[in-house]
């Protein structure tokens, strides 16, 4: 039977059946939580089944039982990069970045000294895939830090795909994505030309950090993050690993601060903690 044929039978069947596309989506439900059901068909197929080819598998049950070995972590990411979705660009939905340049860092900052808290900040870009969301941050935190000599800043960005993660480290974009939401004053002062593509400066790594980490996961920070920026991955989780997610997010952060989810994402639905404020047209959330 081909691949094709294994993944149309086990979706039209229900799914207790045992064959290895009912442990494949058991596997990656396990490692990022996107759940295969009987309309991801296509995505088993498109994404998943070259994997199974390069490797030489004769079948996914063969595929799960590499990746689930002892060897098996190159395997596992190698599923994760291919089952999740990367699309991002530079100053997304541009309106949380002007929120947080016009309204929450200055609101923070001034919150901060007249605390007489220690001079620091953290921002958390959750699910940053190949780290455009990352450096659009450091670029409006950059333009303030020439304000706050001695500041502490740090954006921490993180994602469950390895590759990504690795993407975003080295902070090298072709044409194209560079083209995507970054202007010519921006690309002129934060990106050199370098290798047919475009490197990131130094200004902007500086401020940056990368980690692999799975949002299903438990989070090691408890009240860190002053702003946390969660957008565009939450629609791939199942309504109660959301719920779970988001609640632990709140543990992440600092009292007062402020959470950023996608342009069509609300969280009202998860109590009243989650009350949103719009400012500069963007929905933020501050849930302590
Ligand atoms: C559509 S991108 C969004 C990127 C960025 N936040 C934005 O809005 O432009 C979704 C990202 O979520 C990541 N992702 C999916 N499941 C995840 C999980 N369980 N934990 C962490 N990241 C995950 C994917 O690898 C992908 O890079």
């Amino acid at each position: 039977m081909s691949l094709a044929e294994q993944v149309q039978q086990t979706l039209s069947r229900p799914a207790t059946s045992d064959d290895g596309v009912s442990a494949l989506i058991d596997l990656v439900d396990e490692l990022c939580g996107v759940y295969l059901d009987e309309t991801k068909g296509y995505l088993i197929e498109s994404r998943l089944a070259p994997i199974v080819k390069r490797l030489e598998c004769r079948d996914y049950a063969e595929l799960v039982q590499r990746a689930k070995g002892v060897a098996g972590s190159d395997v596992r990411s190698e599923i994760v990069d291919a089952i999740t979705t990367h699309e991002t660009l530079f100053f997304r939905d541009e309106s949380p970045f002007n929120a947080l340049r016009y309204k929450i860092l200055p609101d923070l900052i001034e919150a901060i000294e007249s605390s007489g808290r220690q001079r620091r900040i953290r921002i958390w870009s959750a699910a940053c895939s190949t780290g455009q969301e990352v450096y659009s941050i450091a670029m409006v935190l950059h333009e303030i830090a020439q304000m706050l000599p001695g500041w502490d800043l740090q954006i921490f960005g993180t994602d469950v795909s390895p590759a990504s993660v690795e993407t975003a480290r080295r902070g090298w974009y072709s044409n194209l994505e560079v083209g995507r939401g970054l202007d010519d004053l921006n690309k002129s002062n934060y990106f050199s030309h370098e290798a047919a593509g475009w490197q990131v400066s130094q200004d902007l790594q500086r401020l940056a950090r990368f980690d692999v980490r799975n949002l299903l996961q438990p989070f090691p920070e408890m009240n860190l993050f002053d702003i946390v920026f969660c957008r565009n991955v939450a629609i791939y989780f199942k309504p109660e690993q959301r719920a779970d997610m988001f609640h632990r997010i709140v543990d992440t952060m600092t009292p007062g601060g402020w959470l950023f989810v996608g342009s069509a994402e609300r969280l009202s639905d998860l109590g009243a903690e989650f009350t949103p404020e719009t400012h500069c047209n963007c929905t933020v959330y501050r849930p302590k």
